[in-house]
């Protein structure tokens, strides 16, 4: 069984974290319904919801992804860039703990789980303001009884590599080249955002079908000509919060 942890909006979201986008209001009860819906079409797509308990005065706690990596052998809890983002750890590890066996990255190193792209057995790790290559040497170390291959990608001009190129087929990258270089993917197909989308490359592969933000039909078409399927979500007001679909939940095999 696939589940994804989510956790609720937290009311001072408005006070939270960004980097590239400037502030602008955010419609809460939007934001909560948006965030319903979301959770909606998880379950449609066959994941089993576990909401976190809810950290409200945390404004960027409905990010989950960037609390932990969740693996089959293990999960690596995460010690977010942002030092306003570290107390969201402790409860996802607590919830976390009847499932995998759990480590930690421990400080001075920095990791986000928005900047591990896991593409079967090898993990990419951006390099960002998020990610530091000491996280990322200490997340190399975690893996390696498992043999995963762990290769840091410099980012540049977003928040996470996730941001910037997520997996949408088994053998096909969406990627924004402007914000990633394309030749750090080896033999993956890469499909580019169309350019009038800079954004659009958060996308959030579950099965064969792609869960999609509905600000951007262009690249949905790029998607949709390649054969890909697709299930468009309305997520504009967590978007302005520095948010995308993946960002949103931890989905694992139970
Ligand atoms: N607001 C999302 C983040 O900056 O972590």
């Amino acid at each position: 069984m696939l589940i994804a942890m989510t956790r609720g909006v937290s009311p001072d979201m408005g006070r939270c974290e960004l980097t590239h986008l400037a502030r602008e209001v955010i419609d809460l009860d939007l934001a909560r319904a948006q965030h319903r819906q979301y959770e909606a079409c998880l379950a449609a797509l066959g994941c089993e919801i576990r909401r976190l308990p809810p950290e409200p005065a945390l404004p960027d706690s409905v990010f989950v992804e960037d609390t932990a990596l969740v693996l089959d052998e293990l999960a690596l809890i995460a010690r977010p860039g942002a030092a306003s983002r570290r107390p969201e750890t402790q409860s996802v590890a607590e919830a976390l703990k009847p499932y995998r066996s759990l480590a930690t990255i421990q400080a001075p190193g920095t990791l986000d789980g928005g900047d591990v792209l896991r593409i079967g057995r090898a993990l990419y790790v951006g390099l960002s303001s998020r990610s530091d290559p000491a996280g990322l040497e200490q997340l190399r170390a975690a893996v390696a009884p498992w043999g995963y291959t762990v290769r840091g990608v410099p980012v540049d001009g977003c928040l996470h590599l996730k941001s910037a190129v997520t997996q949408v087929a088994e053998d096909t990258l969406l990627i924004n080249p402007a914000w990633v270089d394309s030749s750090a993917f080896g033999n993956l197909n890469l499909l580019e955002v169309d350019p009038s989308e800079p954004l659009a490359a958060n996308a959030l592969l579950i099965d064969t079908t792609v869960l999609f933000p509905a600000a951007y039909p262009s690249t949905r078409r790029r998607l949709e000509e390649q054969g890909i399927s697709v299930k468009v979500v309305e997520v504009s007001e967590l978007a302005k919060a520095e948010g995308g679909v993946t960002c949103c939940s931890l989905i694992f095999n139970e």
